[in-house]
């Protein structure tokens, strides 16, 4: 019976040592806490604003002179962005023709605008033919092809829809592309400040781009 009662000494230390490792494990714990909500957690502005959809957001696509060109070479300038096809009969022709007329009213205050034209064909449109097609817009204006992968993945950025449409009956290789008809204005950091529908004038974009510049 001896044996069992120990003498008192030697479980009060060992108990100060449990007690000593606890301590020091919640310790870290809290301290490890901490450490992630001050990195982690996000900051009040993006808590203020969850329900807006981004608009945008980094692509690789290859320009009118056949050169590999990302999102990050027109950090800096506005982007004035449309998505279509040079064989669009006439939604894609209004569009960028009222682009290009808003960029003429704008004069050098426009001329931190960089008027971009992603195509959604890309089986057809091939940096030469956006080079002769844009140019009948706008001087500064930049055509953008890609893979398919690419305008897939940049359309899908930009929350643009496009479908190919062949007619019955009609040539295969003359399809047309339905696709969305608007136009985004993109600020030099990137981001989405706002869009233009089909059918705005070029009086009231130059003026509405004015208030951002
Ligand atoms: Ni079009």
């Amino acid at each position: 019976m001896s044996e069992t009662s120990l003498p008192p000494k030697f479980p009060l230390s060992r108990l100060v040592f449990y007690a000593a490792v606890v301590v020091i494990f919640v310790v870290a714990v809290l301290v490890g806490r901490q450490w992630l909500v001050g990195t982690g957690a996000p900051t009040p502005s993006s808590e203020a604003t969850p329900s807006i959809p981004t608009i945008g957001g980094p692509f690789t696509l290859v320009d009118h002179d056949g050169n590999t060109v990302t999102d990050a070479a027109f950090r800096g300038r506005y982007m004035l962005i449309y998505f279509g096809y040079t064989y669009c009969p006439d939604v894609c022709p209004t569009a960028l023709g009222a682009t290009g007329e808003a960029l003429d009213m704008l004069g050098e205050a426009g001329d931190s605008i960089v008027p971009l034209f992603i195509t959604v064909d890309p089986q057809r449109d091939t940096p030469a033919a956006l080079k002769d097609y844009v140019g009948h817009f706008h001087p500064r204006m930049v055509g953008l092809t890609g893979s398919a992968k690419q305008i897939v993945d940049v359309a899908k950025a930009y929350r643009v829809y496009f479908a190919k449409v062949v007619e019955e009956g009609a040539d295969e290789d003359a399809y047309l592309v339905d696709h969305t008809a608007i136009t985004y204005l993109m600020g030099p950091d990137g981001g989405f400040l706002t869009h233009f529908a089909h059918g705005t004038t070029p009086e009231t974009m130059a003026r509405r781009i004015r208030d951002y510049l």
